[in-house]
């Protein structure tokens, strides 16, 4: 059932929810960076992939193999998918997606199914919540490695009232009642259930009932902080004297898992939700570093005081974490883990150091912000699970400073040292946390473009970033020929920690390198300055990377956001990273109209791969009443429906061979 939408009878542009650039910084941008190390002339030309790979191999010290046809060697052989925009997905012949749960599916026992034009809190609150982000895969019995039967944790990122409820325009706030904010509060969150998979048919399913069926809301969830900064002053609201506690968690993106069998879930875009003037704070300076605004993106504040300012001006502190969980106790409490600081989390995701450190990488999603690493100060045991329950509260807080030749410095957070002292504002180590931005800046870290997911290649132990993009313009960058701004369709970045591979790189040392990878854009057109492997296919390139996974064998895929601006539909390229195939980017899946892809997610044996559809029909113009898509359902008492999906090969196997 593929739909051809024609591109006059919708506006297919989302609007753009993200990059208000906040940072003020004068350090140079990663996009000067990388300009000053290849040169205005090659990145004026659109420089070949041989050509960069062997520049950037010499001057970063990577991976550098001249990269030949790459046909006989690729593991990755599926058919790709053509770029385009329809109003249902694609994936590559000889692939099956089945719809998992959507927004509305009951995930409690008895939960009612979606009744779109009489939604409630209460039902809302038991039920698959809004606009799916996070995946992760989490196997049953907890701690084995079982691929058909496991718990699938997902985050609700935010909500679309123009989508979810009639007669209500995008934007108009005044339009949503006191009922409507309760269902999109009890919308956010996070969400687990148990699925399982038919080995029969090769078919994934629900269980409901489940014993780890779980909904975690703003509205109702209560969480607590621990670490440096809980308890603090400034944490203090006056729904919570402690400073310790908080009720919900708001604009969860992205996220990772712990290797003691833990969720970890990110806060991210939190400055939305807040009304009152931010200036009339005593956190002024704090929350103008933040983005925070007195007009509001949501309606919460008109119906709960403490999203006011002006009535509890502390709340925004109580957001903008990293925080875990364990699926596997449906009881457990939330934990907000403010060791590895307040910003607007993408994710954050973990490895093992050698020494038995953990260490976490967490981007900061905005335009000219930063990327950070987090190394705990114990070490992981993997005999004793509860031993390592709060390995996340102690350890340091790194921020990353990029130089031209190709080394990369992480800069330490710690109260005291440098900069981060009473004279600038910082009077402990929670003062940094509340305020990591600032410190950071303090500190003289690189401004990114907008770093989205952070991970380790588990084969290799290079940390891939995605940079989503960064329509900056530099002066020296544009000319008539070129006059789009340097980097509309975003880039992957390589962080490489010293030592061999895989297990023995040094992922707590404080020098890498780093190595671009890919940058997005069409290498037809010489003025996007795209760099792929020179054999991408006019299906293979993307732009605007978001989230990425590993499979097993070390191969990245890159989920988009964004891409509906350079023409193409969001969706899901896989690439290798080593050999002559590397950075060969093939397209794998495509959204429907108005989508992003969230996930993905692998289940232990590659066999079944999740993804998660944002904003189905979130296009200009596009509302409940009349949306541009009616995906996945094409029932027209049904809104679009954000859902999480399943990939498989017709007749079993790997995914991606
Ligand atoms: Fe929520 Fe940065 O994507
Ligand atoms: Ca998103
Ligand atoms: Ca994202
Ligand atoms: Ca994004």
């Amino acid at each position: 059932m593929t739909r051809k939408c024609t591109l006059t009878e919708y506006d297919p542009l989302p609007v753009d929810d993200d990059d208000h650039p906040s940072n003020s910084s004068s350090e140079p941008t990663i996009g000067d960076v990388i300009f000053a190390r290849y040169s205005r002339r090659e990145a004026l030309k659109g420089f070949s992939a041989v050509a960069a790979l062997s520049m950037m191999g010499a001057m970063g010290g990577a991976v550098a193999a001249r990269p030949a046809r790459a046909e006989s060697a690729a593991s990755l052989t599926f058919p790709e998918v053509p770029h385009g925009m329809t109003e249902t997905h694609a994936v590559a012949d000889g692939y099956e997606v089945q719809t998992l749960i959507r927004w509305g599916d009951p995930v409690i026992a008895d939960a009612p199914s979606l009744d779109p034009l009489n939604q409630t809190a209460e039902a809302q609150g038991s039920q698959w919540g809004y606009n799916n982000d996070y995946v992760g895969f989490m196997p049953l019995p907890a701690g084995s490695q079982n691929a058909d039967h496991g718990l699938l944790c997902v985050n609700f990122e935010y909500t679309n009232h123009h989508l979810m409820f009639t007669g209500v325009a995008r934007g108009k706030l005044e339009e949503l009642s006191d009922k409507q904010v309760d269902v999109e509060m009890a919308a956010h969150g996070h969400g687990v259930i148990e699925v399982i998979r038919d080995n029969a048919t090769n078919t994934w399913s629900v269980v409901n009932p489940s014993k780890y069926a779980r909904r975690i809301t703003a509205l109702e969830t209560e969480c607590v902080l621990s670490g440096p900064a809980a308890g603090h002053d400034r944490l203090k609201t006056k729904s919570d004297p402690t400073g310790d506690k908080v009720i919900g968690t708001i604009n969860n993106c992205a996220g990772g898992k712990t290797p003691w069998g833990t969720i970890l879930f990110a806060e991210e875009n939190f400055h939305y939700y807040f009304g009152g003037d931010p200036e009339q704070t005593s956190e002024a300076q704090n929350y103008k570093r933040y983005g925070l605004k007195p007009k509001s993106r949501y309606a919460w504040s008109r119906y709960h005081d403490r999203f006011d300012v002006a009535k509890d001006p502390n709340e925004p502190n109580k957001f903008g974490w990293m925080v875990e969980f364990d699926p596997y106790d449906p009881a457990s409490t939330p934990v907000k883990r403010t060791a590895l600081g307040r910003f607007k989390h993408e994710g954050a995701t973990t490895v093992v150091n050698k020494d038995g450190r953990v260490v976490a990488y967490t981007g900061d999603d905005q335009r000219f912000d930063y990327v950070y690493k987090f190394v705990t100060k114990g070490r992981f045991d993997p005999s004793d699970r509860e031993a390592n329950r709060d390995l996340l509260d102690d350890g340091t807080l790194y921020v990353a400073k990029f130089h031209e030749d190709g080394k990369l410095s992480w800069l330490p957070l710690v109260y005291g040292t440098g900069p981060l002292i009473k004279e600038n504002g910082f009077a402990s180590q929670a003062d940094v946390l509340i305020e990591t931005r600032r410190a950071a800046d303090l500190l003289g870290a690189t401004p990114m473009d907008r770093p989205e997911d952070v991970e380790p290649n588990p084969v290799t132990g290079v940390v891939y970033m995605n940079l989503t993009n960064n329509t900056r313009r530099q002066e020296e960058q544009v000319d008539a020929a070129n006059p789009r701004a340097s980097n509309k369709h975003g880039h992957v970045m390589e962080m490489i920690p010293p030592g061999g591979k895989g297990p023995d790189k040094d992922h707590a040392a404080s020098e890498f390198t780093w190595n671009i990878f890919v940058l997005g854009g069409d290498p037809a057109k010489p003025e996007d300055g795209a760099k792929y492997h020179a054999d991408v296919t006019e299906n293979g390139w993307l732009s605007a990377p978001d989230n990425m996974a590993f499979d097993r064998t070390g191969r990245i895929w890159i989920a988009t956001d964004g891409a509906p601006k350079a023409g193409l539909a969001d969706g899901l390229w896989a690439a290798e990273t080593e050999g002559p195939a590397r950075a060969l980017t093939r397209h794998f899946y495509r959204t429907p109209l108005g989508a992003e892809l969230c996930g993905p997610e692998f289940n232990t044996d590659d066999t079944a791969l999740f993804v998660a559809v944002q904003h189905p029909g979130d296009t200009k113009g596009s509302t409940f009443d009349a949306p541009s898509t009616r995906w996945p359902d094409f029932d027209e008492s049904m809104p679009p429906r954000p859902s999480v999906q399943v990939i498989v090969k017709k007749g079993g196997g790997v995914v991606g061979t």
